[in-house]
């Protein structure tokens, strides 16, 4: 176990390129992590050495170059398995995204083992990624959906969580809402959706970049993440399987390197993972996320989640000094149950006005219904405005925030 360490935002922001650039003669205050990250030089490093003396096919050419690609391509998965702690390297799956993880076990394995009238249980605070998969199959199969609603101050309302799971085969959740913040208790929903006989799918893409990830110990089935959410390149995603549930699911897409065989009359699969990963992976972009994860590793996920637990505390208390009734905070206010990810109207600003403001100020946020529009339905607004904070953000940046929120409030007071 290593020593806890405060981060060293100045040196961190340094190893982004592009969070020293400048735009009219300020710097960028990037407040869109939840959306995607900033890369440090050490992943673009990584991947143009790579491309420049390594690259090659992958796990289909016997001249050394390509083993010496295929070892850092694998290298990367270890660094993944040991990342979130799976148990094997094969577990490890490399797809698009995150989203086409979640799609590939609503197809694979959803296809193979539901049928009319199944239940799959999702909460309120999913985004489309873990909820149009499951619509598809309910058009398909017709399954049957059952949602676990929200508390007041948007987490998971469990009080009726044992008769939503009575029943049902499979329970998808997220560990950290991308609209709220909230952090769920993983380890409890995925022991709540074993004691009822389903399977526990967690959608990671908004946990797993900002804490400690243990698969073993939540006690998960499936988990999905992306890369380009933990400072590694866009274009490659993970999926996490146990082993015996990926060994037994039919294959997602079918064509090279997932085949043991194929002849005139049919095809036989190839082991894990290769059986979910046809055709020419991402190459590139997987050294890229090996890189990142190595780069995260090394900073200490502790530390991470230690860092944004300092300013999203902050935020939530200079925000509301400053502004009072002005702003509406979404998500839980106990910085225990909740990442620095905060969604938010401003006075009855519109949200893309607000954002157009702020990015005057080089302010960088996300306004839209942040692919959960069911969420923001059920919060009663069209959309919000969504600053969220990373390891290259500190309380300075949610000071810059807050004077460019007062510049709305003139423009628009006007
Ligand atoms: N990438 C999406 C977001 O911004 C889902 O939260």
């Amino acid at each position: 176990m290593t020593a806890a360490q405060t981060l060293d935002v100045a040196a961190i922001k340094q190893q982004f390129p592009l969070l020293r650039r400048e735009i009219n003669g300020a710097p960028l205050v990037y407040l869109d992590s939840a959306n995607t990250t900033q890369k440090p030089q050490v992943v673009i490093d990584a991947m143009s050495t790579f491309m420049e003396q390594s690259y090659a096919p992958i796990n289909r050419s016997a001249y050394s170059l390509a083993a010496e690609a295929t070892d850092c391509f694998e290298g990367a998965r270890t660094k993944v398995q040991h990342f979130i702690n799976a148990r094997r390297a094969h577990e490890i799956v490399f797809t698009k995204n995150a989203t086409e993880s979640l799609n590939l076990v609503a197809y694979a394995w959803g296809r193979a083992n539901l049928q009319a009238g199944d239940v799959v249980v999702l909460t309120h605070m999913e985004h489309h990624a873990n909820i149009v998969p499951w619509h598809m199959l309910v058009a398909e199969k017709g399954i049957v959906l059952r949602w676990v609603p929200l508390t007041a101050d948007g987490q998971l309302d469990l009080s009726e969580l044992p008769s939503l799971l009575d029943g049902a085969r499979v329970f998808s959740f997220t560990a950290m809402s991308n609209v709220l913040g909230t952090i769920t208790p993983v380890q409890q929903l995925c022991a709540a959706a074993h004691a009822a006989g389903a399977l526990a799918i967690v959608d990671g893409c908004q946990y797993v970049p900002h804490n400690v990830t243990d698969v073993q110990a939540w006690g998960a089935d499936f988990m999905a993440f992306s890369s380009h959410k933990l400072c590694g390149p866009s274009g490659v995603g993970v999926l996490w399987g146990r082993e015996e549930l990926l060994d037994a699911m039919p294959p997602f897409l079918g064509g090279g390197n997932m085949i043991a065989d194929v002849r005139l009359d049919g095809f036989t699969t190839a082991e894990l993972p290769a059986k979910f990963e046809a055709g020419t992976p991402p190459i590139t972009e997987v050294v890229g996320l090996g890189a990142a994860v190595d780069f995260l590793t090394g900073l200490g996920m502790a530390n991470i989640r230690r860092h944004e637990i300092e300013v999203a505390g902050y935020a939530m208390q200079s925000l509301t000094e400053r502004f009072g009734t002005d702003i509406q905070l979404h998500g839980p206010c106990n910085v225990e149950v909740r990442g620095a990810t905060f969604s938010f109207g401003f006075r009855d600003i519109h949200p893309h006005d607000l954002s157009q403001v702020l990015d005057q100020r080089n302010v960088c946020v996300r306004a839209g219904h942040h692919c959960a529009k069911p969420l923001m339905r059920l919060l009663g607004v069209n959309a919000t405005a969504r600053a969220s904070f990373y390891l290259y953000n500190d309380t300075t940046d949610v000071d810059t925030l807050a004077d460019a929120l007062d510049s709305a409030s003139d423009i628009f007071a006007s």
